[in-house]
């Protein structure tokens, strides 16, 4: 019997290439050596973060299905998935605790330098000098740009280390007994640590800048676990270069994985290559729910979880 033909438009982790692979006829974008099959296929899968754009949907007419491996999917255009009703799927809630346990380990990697100071025993210098002294985090002034439930996971968490939680977001949660403060560069100015776990995509873009790394100010560090485009780059490496800031610890970037390689040579950064739910255990759970998402938007179920912007086309399933 010939199996539905789906289209896989990123990189996953092979376990799950493997999976769809069982389950499904999958075609690669990049590889695709039959033009005709995007006809065919009635499924697309990717990351949240790139290609699946009206051009993409177009190619595919069949297609009524996105499934996506990742909470954000700022790289969806989800207007035009509607107008064609398309469902999108994503990962949120599995990732929350892994997101958020690395948003933690970035801002102690970069105050307390844990990575320089395993160089600094591996290379030998400790029997020469003492390490240098590092920032303190417990009890420090923690800036959250995003108070989704990521954000929410982070809070939980700076509230064990005792710190002084602000944050920003569209609107001021009820529910949480932080300062709601509703400009970014106001939250930077208050911040010792401000961190960015805010959707991507075009409201979010760039809304950390020159001006607010300025009021974020020598001792203040930046921690980035939303997505590069949040921040403005070139202002980034330029406080970084200038000491406008003390320090950052970033997981996302602009042009991943080919990164500007002026990040290299900074003495004040901790980089990891958008890690921040890659453990086995939350990217099985992740993996499930891509699975889930898909077989039941491919047999016109609700799907366990559609992005908001779609569930418009799931009423009445
Ligand atoms: C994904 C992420 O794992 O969920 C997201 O939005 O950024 C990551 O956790 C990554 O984008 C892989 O697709």
């Amino acid at each position: 019997m010939a199996t539905i033909e789906i289209l896989k438009v990123t990189k996953l982790p092979p376990f799950l290439t493997e999976e769809l692979g069982l389950r499904y006829t999958v075609h690669e974008l990049d590889t695709l050596s039959d033009p005709l099959a995007l006809a065919r296929v009635q499924a697309i899968v990717g990351g949240g973060d790139g290609r699946l754009n009206a051009e993409l949907f177009d190619r595919c007419p069949n297609a009524k299905v996105v499934s996506c491996f990742g909470v954000g999917y700022d790289g969806v255009d989800t207007a035009a998935a509607v107008q064609r009703g398309i469902v999108v799927g994503h990962t949120p809630d599995v990732l929350n605790d892994e997101v958020a346990d690395l948003g933690l380990g970035l801002m102690l990697s970069v105050a307390r330098q844990i990575p320089q100071a395993d160089q600094y025993v591996r290379s030998g210098r400790w029997a020469q000098a003492p390490f240098p002294l590092q920032r303190k985090v417990t009890g420090a002034r923690l800036g959250i740009v995003g108070m989704g439930r990521i954000g929410k996971a982070i809070a939980q968490r700076a509230e064990a280390f005792r710190m002084q939680i602000a944050y920003t977001a569209r609107s001021a949660k009820a529910d949480l007994p932080h300062d709601f403060v509703p400009s970014v560069k106001e939250l930077a100015a208050r911040s010792d640590f401000l961190l960015a776990i805010t959707p991507g995509g075009e409201s979010t873009k760039g809304i950390i800048n020159a001006e607010v790394l300025q009021a974020l100010g020598p001792r203040g560090f930046f921690i980035n676990i939303a997505r590069g485009s949040v921040v403005d780059q070139p202002a980034l490496l330029e406080a970084l270069k200038n000491n406008t800031i003390a320090g950052a610890g970033l997981d996302v970037f602009v042009g991943e994985p080919n990164i500007d390689p002026a990040f290299f040579s900074l003495p004040n950064v901790v980089l990891t290559p958008h890690m921040a739910s890659a453990t086995f255990e939350t990217r099985r759970a992740m993996a499930d729910r891509l699975l889930d998402n898909l077989a039941a938007g491919l047999s016109k179920q609700r799907m366990p979880s559609a992005v908001p912007e779609c569930q418009v086309l799931e009423q009445g399933r």
